[in-house]
């Protein structure tokens, strides 16, 4: 077979061009990254893993509604997913105080929120992500108010069927961050979830001990990052390949 076209490699993940037009491969590494690339490592099978963890969340998020890029799982690390425009947003659901709200806002860590909570952060690696109100979305054209509103009542949706989805496996969903693409079909624009959902991507505590059970294991130095994303993957009755 002719070797695939790369178009974009990530921290995590490479994207090549797919079989048929309109149509990408998307690869999942063993790289890890933190603090905007400033700690770098290697998280031996979390590709795969991902791979997997993804496949099933974007299935389940399909099942119920929700449009994504992704079509089928490929092999050990590669999913075949429509190409798509992606929206420069990271949006990020919040159920309960931790990481980068802690330390802006003071709150305890650890503390359910009174609600879940909805940021926006502008993708832009040289400026680190900033957080920014919709303000400043819509007048920067980043999204228009309509597609800001899909995107957040997907992003609460996604919330409300993945809290159950874990807490009946023992998980604790604390927050998330998700990415939104837009596909043109016949001339008309849709958005659909894209990237992935994975352990790199949320966090996720043991309901029980509340031990970690996320890529916050490598930001923190925790070990036993691999076997954490093993167990989610377990619990969700992942089998592993043979
Ligand atoms: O660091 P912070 O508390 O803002 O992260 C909120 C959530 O978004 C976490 O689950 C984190 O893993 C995720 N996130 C991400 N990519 C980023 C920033 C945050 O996946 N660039």
């Amino acid at each position: 077979m002719a070797r695939r076209r790369q178009i974009y490699e990530g921290k995590a993940k490479v994207l090549f061009e797919g079989p048929e037009p309109g149509t990408i491969v998307q690869y999942f590494k063993d790289d890890a990254t933190a603090f905007n690339a400033e700690k770098t490592g290697t998280i031996t099978g979390k590709g795969v893993l991902n791979n997997r963890i993804t496949e099933y969340v974007f299935t389940k998020l399909a099942d119920l509604g929700i449009p994504t890029h992704f079509i089928r799982r490929l092999n050990m690390r590669e999913q075949l997913c429509r190409q798509c425009e992606i929206v420069p947003l990271e949006v990020v659901v919040r159920n309960i105080a931790t990481g980068s709200l802690v330390k802006r806002l003071g709150i305890e860590d650890g503390t359910r929120l009174p609600r879940s909570i909805v940021e926006y952060y502008y993708k832009d690696d040289a400026l680190g992500d900033p957080l920014v109100s919709e303000e400043h979305v819509t007048a920067f054209g980043w999204a228009n108010p309509m597609e800001l509103e899909e995107m957040t009542g997907m992003a609460l949706r996604i919330n409300d069927f993945l809290s159950g989805l874990f807490a009946a496996i023992g998980i604790q969903l604390v927050d998330f961050k998700l990415e939104f693409g837009r596909v043109y079909d016949q001339d008309q624009m849709r958005l659909v979830l894209a990237d992935e959902f994975s352990p790199d991507n949320c966090r996720l505590w043991d309901a029980e001990t509340g031990e970690k059970m996320d890529k916050d294991r490598f930001r923190q130095d925790l070990g036993g990052v691999g076997e954490a994303y093993q167990e989610v993957a377990r619990r969700l009755g992942i089998e592993p390949e043979g």
